[in-house]
């Protein structure tokens, strides 16, 4: 293994909370039942296919204009309780865990499907820390499929086989997998049957990269 592949939201940070709290709002507003269950399900699922996942529950029919509506009403409450982000929200063992593993000679990546992924590293103190990003803005389908992580590895030089994928998402490790890569799951990334390494915890990664 030369290089590890991260996911951000609910592996670097806990953005995955913001997400729900601004998905909550939108879904409370126009009557639609929300819940943490539907939540698990958005991890790593583009903003667009998450609207839709939310949409299962409504009882109307939204036009694609209204939907780009509330897709861009969410993402703006989201932005907001981003901008409260700060190096603070960085845990002490994920930057330690970090820098070991820069230590350790391992290159370091970003693959998220997020299209804020630069600004939230940006809050975090982190926007110069990795190799390479790979993330909402240069892919054109999402988790589970493979090519934001394919993207990772060509940007920072590496065949899959050589790079260890970092989830939190079921949907992650199926993308991980899809693309020829080992994985270490987080949460319920380590119910997916084919997760290679379950972490309890981030700094479990150096027990798997020595
Ligand atoms: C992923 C999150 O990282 O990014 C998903 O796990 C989210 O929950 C997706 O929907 C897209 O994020 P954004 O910031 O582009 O709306
Ligand atoms: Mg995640």
């Amino acid at each position: 293994m030369k290089a590890v592949i991260f996911d951000l939201d609910g592996v670097i940070c806990f953005t995955d909370k913001y997400h729900y709290i601004a998905w909550k709002k939108l879904a409370d507003k126009e009557g639609i039942y929300f819940d943490e269950t539907i939540n698990n399900r958005l991890r790593g699922v583009s903003r667009m296919d998450s609207l839709d996942i939310i949409l299962e529950k409504a009882t109307k029919k939204y036009s694609q204009a209204e939907k780009e509506d509330m897709a861009a009403e969410k993402n703006a409450t989201y932005v907001e309780l981003l901008k409260e982000m700060s190096p603070s929200d960085l845990s002490d063992e994920v930057r330690g865990t970090l820098n070991e593993l820069r230590n350790r000679g391992y290159k370091l990546a970003i693959g998220s499907s997020s299209k804020n992924t630069k600004m939230i590293l940006g809050q975090l103190g982190l926007g110069d820390f990795f190799d390479a990003i790979s993330d909402g803005t240069n892919i054109t389908k999402s988790k589970p499929d493979p090519e934001v992580f394919l993207k990772a590895a060509e940007f920072i030089g590496e065949s899959p086989a050589n790079c260890l994928v970092v989830e939190d998402a079921k949907a992650g490790i199926q993308a991980a997998y899809a693309g020829g890569f080992e994985s270490a799951g987080l949460g319920e990334a380590t119910e997916h049957p084919n997760v290679t390494y379950k972490l309890k915890s981030f700094k479990d990664l150096l027990e798997v990269c020595k």
